[in-house]
């Protein structure tokens, strides 16, 4: 939800800006712009992507050792070359660039326009430059001390940084809600949303946290202190981002090559924390409150989109082997809940991002309740992490695809490996079945890998339904969420109308749908309530639909009926979701690409959504 990148130092801040805003299309990509100080403070802003920005700046003056730069996934204003961040002050002597939302901006632009302020756009961030200005001008205090005061009157999230024509040493950010890393290098620095524009420089990085404004001052160290005035000491961190992860590997989209990690990337969400042959499961990250998961008499998880998905899964595999109660809650409508929540419940929180406001907040609001709380996150540092009591993360590896894939299946094998820990603590599963599931789940990585043999099979599926308007995903038990899924992921990317449903649950209304042109998706692999499914296939035929089946390999009953059959490996039921995923995802992307859409970057999405 809108990238922010800034640099000061000996080189030329235009390419570091430019490379780093490509880093962080996947946040927004709607406009992009960037400001460059030598002498004068040029500003540069369009409508469209980071490449119409470049296209855009081609053959301008792009000097300058300090500058930021912003790519914007809109809010307030639509998307024009107005909107467009950076925004200067009225003076045209700052600039800022902003990820967030000033949810009081409206007031504080009303008074503003009484003291005379012009506004260009329909942004809150221009607002909060001009009060920025505005108070170092009428109380007479430097450019940090004005950014403080002006930050104490706004109410909202926020990750900023701005520059002064008249300071060409100093770049001023702070965060609250929303991320903010300083890179620090050799004799400069840089600031990000997150470390993909910085990991090339440097691997020394400071995450900042909610309510801290830093002030970074070539040739000095930089100096953090809190909206309330209080100084902090920089915490310094090593990186460990692999360059390589941020490529597309000779891929066409990073969705695409996503898709094909996940014999990998499972692997990595098990490795030293799964030894099938010893019986050990072992989530380092949560030791400590085991004991408390295992006494709980409900687990409350929270999540948004995908995430949610793996929290639906993660029920079912808590319920089977625990046997513990659990509820899953969508993080939007949980905050403005009243929930009942006490100080013997465990909320898990999942994000692939760790940034989701709507999930952070619910964590603030399970947390006031005297609740514990996990995460089960995927980007290291992140705010998720920093808000929880404990928390594992999936080690999947950066995901830049917006739409979620290889995240949802590291979620998945997290919480298998969660539910399987706990219920040995609880006793609730048999030695022997135990072992079964750990031989079973070591093996997925292998049969995720034989899974994706299918992508042949299934590009020349995608060409009979490219044009297709509709489509239905069924599925039962733990199929339900891989149907909603599968769902999600062809409307994300492809902008075809797509519904998951529980199979049986068709009969009460979308069974009114079907006729010869809709296409049902059923996942209809061998274990559980695959009878049921069958007749469930049954009444779709009946009305004509075409049945697109996820078999186990070497079905045969459903072969009898379908229309089209994608067969995945044998598996335990309840690891079905991390094989019959795949073919799904497969699906949307191939349909996607035939139909001309940007796939990594689908329009109106973004992939960190850090506003509500
Ligand atoms: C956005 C993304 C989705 C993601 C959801 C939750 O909508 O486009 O792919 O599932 O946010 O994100 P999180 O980072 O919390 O998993």
């Amino acid at each position: 939800m809108c990238g922010i990148v800034g640099y000061i130092g000996s080189k030329q801040a235009y390419p570091i800006l430019m490379k780093g805003l490509y880093r962080l299309e996947y946040r927004g990509y709607d406009s992009a712009g960037i400001a460059l100080l030598d002498g004068d403070l040029k500003l540069y802003k369009t409508k469209g992507k980071v490449t119409d920005l470049e296209g855009f700046v081609s053959g301008k003056s792009i000097e300058g050792t300090i500058g930021i730069g912003h790519t914007r996934w809109a809010t307030h204003g639509e998307p024009n070359n107005v909107n467009a961040h950076p925004h200067f002050s009225q003076s045209q002597n700052l600039a800022i660039i902003h990820n967030g939302i000033i949810e009081n901006y409206a007031s504080i632009k009303e008074e503003l326009i009484k003291r005379g302020y012009k506004f260009s756009s329909d942004t809150d961030t221009e607002v909060l430059i001009h009060l920025i200005e505005d108070i170092k001008n009428n109380e007479n205090v430097s450019l940090d001390e004005a950014v403080r005061i002006a930050l104490n009157q706004v109410v909202g999230a926020y990750a900023i940084v701005i520059i002064s024509k008249d300071e060409p040493n100093l770049l001023i950010a702070a965060r609250k809600g929303s991320p903010l890393v300083v890179g620090i290098g050799d004799d400069d620095y840089y600031l990000a949303s997150d470390a993909a524009p910085i990991a090339e420089y440097t691997q020394d990085v400071v995450y900042l946290n909610d309510e801290e404004i830093v002030s970074v001052r070539r040739g000095e160290e930089i100096k953090i202190r809190t909206v309330k005035n209080k100084n902090k000491t920089p915490y310094i961190q090593k990186l460990e981002l692999n360059l390589t992860e941020l490529e597309k590997g000779g891929f066409d989209h990073f969705m695409l090559k996503e898709i094909n990690e996940q014999p990998s990337s499972i692997l990595d969400s098990m490795r030293g924390r799964l030894n099938a042959k010893k019986g050990i499961v072992k989530l380092g990250g949560i030791i400590d409150y085991e004991q408390k998961m295992a006494n709980a008499k409900r687990i409350t998880i929270i999540a948004c989109g995908t995430s949610w998905h793996a929290a639906l899964v993660g029920e079912y595999l808590f319920e089977d082997l625990a046997r513990t109660h659990v509820e899953v809650e969508y993080a939007s409508e949980f905050r403005y809940r009243n929930p009942i929540i006490n100080e013997d419940d465990i909320v898990i929180a999942i994000s692939q991002s760790g940034e989701t406001a709507d999930t952070l907040a619910a964590i603030e609001l399970a947390k006031s309740k005297g609740a514990t709380i996990i995460g089960i996150c995927n980007v290291v540092g992140s705010s998720i992490p920093r808000a929880t009591h404990a928390g594992t993360y999936t080690h999947a590896g950066p995901e830049i695809g917006v739409a979620s894939t290889k995240a949802f299946t590291a979620q998945v094998t997290i919480l298998t490996l969660m539910a399987l820990r706990i219920a040995k603590m609880k006793g609730t599963i048999e030695t022997s079945r135990y072992f079964q599931l750990l031989n079973a789940l070591e093996s997925i990585p292998n049969k995720v890998k034989e899974t994706l043999d299918v992508d042949d099979q299934i590009r020349t599926l995608a060409r009979t339904f490219t044009y297709a308007r509709n489509f239905l995903y069924l599925g039962r038990g733990y199929n339900f969420p891989v149907a909603l899924e599968g769902a999600l992921k062809l409307k994300e990317i492809s902008y075809i109308h797509a519904e998951g449903y529980p199979a049986a649950e068709m009969k009460h209304g979308p069974i009114a749908l079907i006729d010869s042109e809709m296409p049902v998706v059923v996942i209809a692999t061998n274990k559980g309530t695959y009878e049921k499914v069958i007749s469930n296939i049954q009444e779709v035929k009946a009305r004509k639909g075409k049945i697109i089946a996820i078999v186990t390999k070497g079905d045969k009953d459903v072969k009898k009926l379908a229309d089209y059959i994608i067969e995945v490996p044998e598996t335990e039921e309840m690891l079905v979701p991390l094989l019959a995923t795949i073919p799904l995802q497969l699906l949307s992307y191939h349909i996607a690409v035939m139909r001309d859409c940007n796939v990594d970057q689908p329009r109106n999405l973004a992939k960190s959504v850090t506003v509500e």
